[in-house]
Order: C-alpha cells, then sequence, then structure tokens
C-alpha cells in the first residue's frame, strides 16, 4: 500500500495505472468504521487499482461545526487499509485541496440540495460536491463507492455526475449497522453511555415509520412521520431535528406513500446530531441496512 500526500503525487501514481479500465475509489473523512469497511471490500473485490482518500473537507463544514473535534486517527485508518488490500491511500493537506486563491466551487441548487439536510446545513453539499468533483478529478476513477447511510449526498452525487457528464459509474451501497440498529457513524464516538442506549431512536423511529409506510398508506405521508415522531418524543435525551419521506432521487417531499421512497430522520442526542434512513426501493423492496453480530 503506498500512502500519497499531494496531488501530483496522486497523479503521477494514477498515470502509471493508465491502461487499467478498473480503478475504484472510495472517498472518506477518515477515522473508518464498519461502515467505511464494507465499501473497501465491495470496491477491492470489483476493481484492480483500489484508492481511498482520507480528507476532512473544510467546506463542508459549518463555521459552528465539529471540523476541529472531528474524530481522527490516521494511523488505526491505515492498519485498516492495508489489512483491506488497499493499493494507494490519498492523504491531502487542506491546503493542497484548497490552494490559495482558491475560488471556484460546485454549487447544487433545488430541492436536492436545499431541502432536508441541506436546509438545516446551508453550503454543505456545495462543500461536498466541490471536495469530491476535485477528488474524482485527481483520482480519475472507474468506479466510485458511498454509502446510503448519507442518502442525499449519494443523491446529489449522483446528479453531480450525470449533470457533468462524469465518466465513472457511482455504487451506493447499505448502512452497516451495530447489532442493536443504530447506524454506523464516525460521530458515534462522541455518544456517552447513556447517549449511547437512547440513539437506537433513531432506528426504532425508522422500523415504526416503515410500519405505518406499509398499514397506513391511504393516511399518506402524515401517518409515517407521526409514527416516527413519536418514538422520539418518547426518549428523553432525543431531541427530533426532523423526520420526513421524500422521494430518493429528486428529495422532494412525498404526496402519497408509493415506491420509491426514502424515510429521513435527524436527531440531536445531547450535543451529538445523528442520521439515519430506511430506503424503499422502486421494485417494492427495503433496504433497511445490515446489522454486524
Ligand atoms: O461522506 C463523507 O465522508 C464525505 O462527505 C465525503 C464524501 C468523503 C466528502 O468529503
Amino acid at each position: 500500500m503506498r500512502v500519497v500526500t499531494t496531488v501530483q503525487q496522486m497523479r503521477d501514481t494514477r498515470t502509471a495505472w493508465a491502461k487499467s479500465n478498473q480503478v475504484g475509489f472510495v472517498p472518506t473523512m477518515g477515522y473508518l468504521h464498519e461502515g467505511h469497511l464494507s465499501l473497501v471490500r465491495h470496491a477491492r473485490a470489483e476493481n484492480e487499482l483500489l484508492v481511498v482518500s482520507i480528507f476532512v473537507n473544510p467546506t463542508q463544514f459549518a463555521p459552528h461545526e465539529d471540523l476541529e473535534l472531528y474524530p481522527r486517527d490516521v494511523p488505526r485508518d491505515l492498519q485498516l487499509l492495508e489489512a483491506a488490500g488497499v493499493d494507494i491511500v490519498f492523504i491531502p493537506t487542506p491546503d493542497e485541496i484548497y490552494p490559495p486563491g482558491f475560488v471556484t466551487y460546485v454549487d447544487p441548487t433545488g430541492p436536492l440540495a436545499e431541502q432536508a439536510e441541506g436546509a438545516r446545513r446551508p453550503g454543505h453539499f456545495r462543500g461536498v460536491a466541490t471536495v469530491v468533483l476535485k477528488l474524482f478529478q485527481v483520482v480519475q476513477p472507474h468506479q466510485a463507492y458511498f454509502g446510503q447511510k448519507d442518502a442525499q449526498q449519494a443523491a446529489v452525487i449522483s446528479r453531480m455526475i450525470a449533470d457533468f457528464h462524469l465518466p465513472l459509474r457511482l455504487h451506493v451501497l447499505p448502512i452497516i449497522r451495530e447489532a442493536d440498529g443504530l447506524a454506523m457513524s464516525s460521530r458515534n464516538v462522541y455518544l456517552g453511555s447513556e447517549e449511547r442506549i437512547a440513539a437506537t431512536t433513531l432506528y426504532r423511529a425508522l422500523q415504526a415509520g416503515r410500519l405505518a409506510f406499509e398499514t397506513r398508506r391511504a393516511d399518506g405521508p402524515l401517518a409515517v412521520i407521526k409514527a416516527m415522531t413519536a418514538v422520539v418524543a418518547s426518549e428523553p435525551h432525543a431531541v427530533l431535528d426532523y423526520a420526513e419521506v421524500r422521494n430518493p432521487n429528486s428529495f422532494l417531499p412525498l404526496e402519497s406513500l408509493h415506491a420509491p421512497a426514502v424515510l429521513l430522520i435527524a436527531v440531536r442526542i445531547g450535543s451529538v446530531r445523528l442520521i439515519d434512513n430506511f430506503l424503499l426501493r422502486a421494485d417494492g423492496s427495503w433496504d433497511v441496512g445490515i446489522a454486524v453480530t
């Protein structure tokens, strides 16, 4: 495994693989967990060359968010990536990605980027789309792997790939969950022991939402939202940010309950903000993630 830290080194390494048409890429912000490793394993199985990036992207954090506190452990990440058979780890510095004088951003617009997470985190998807396009430009992957956990991010990236005619295939893989249903996230490390128990609220709320979706179709999206909201309201440590039912591609709210749909939830547990979702695919099957045992 080779670790590269500059754009030039990454480009030179990539040039050496110019003939390969199987270059896979997993972008991450590090502090890796099973969710990331499941992307890495899939990508490893499907590609000749596998690149993983570790970059805590400053432009996707608002000034009041947790950029400085965001958990980091590069030595541990490198051990995990080496064990997973990764070929190249790209770990640029912020100055390498945003050199002095940088002014050009990718700014996704409309409900896809401005509702749900986009409404609560203005500018977030602008930062995500900008860094992901820059990473795609440098790594030039044929296939890129993202997690369903960040459903709206995956939809924004999918749209950007189409809008900019990017020659790569996007894979969005299921959420990986703890045995009790909590979706794996680097931010789970912030949870104290009582908060960790309370954090299962998100999964329980989504289960209640799914049940309402299946049994109370005629009552429409409000029945699903009410079912999710009631579960969160019963947990003293939890404060609901939003519970919504949207189209998973456009992120427009659904007016009636039909596939495809995504049940979205964002909750504050103490000072930690967590998001989760269940996806109802167009074929009527649910993707609720995979629990590790
Ligand atoms: O999902 C993440 O970890 C980040 O948003 C990403 C895609 C690596 C861009 O910084």
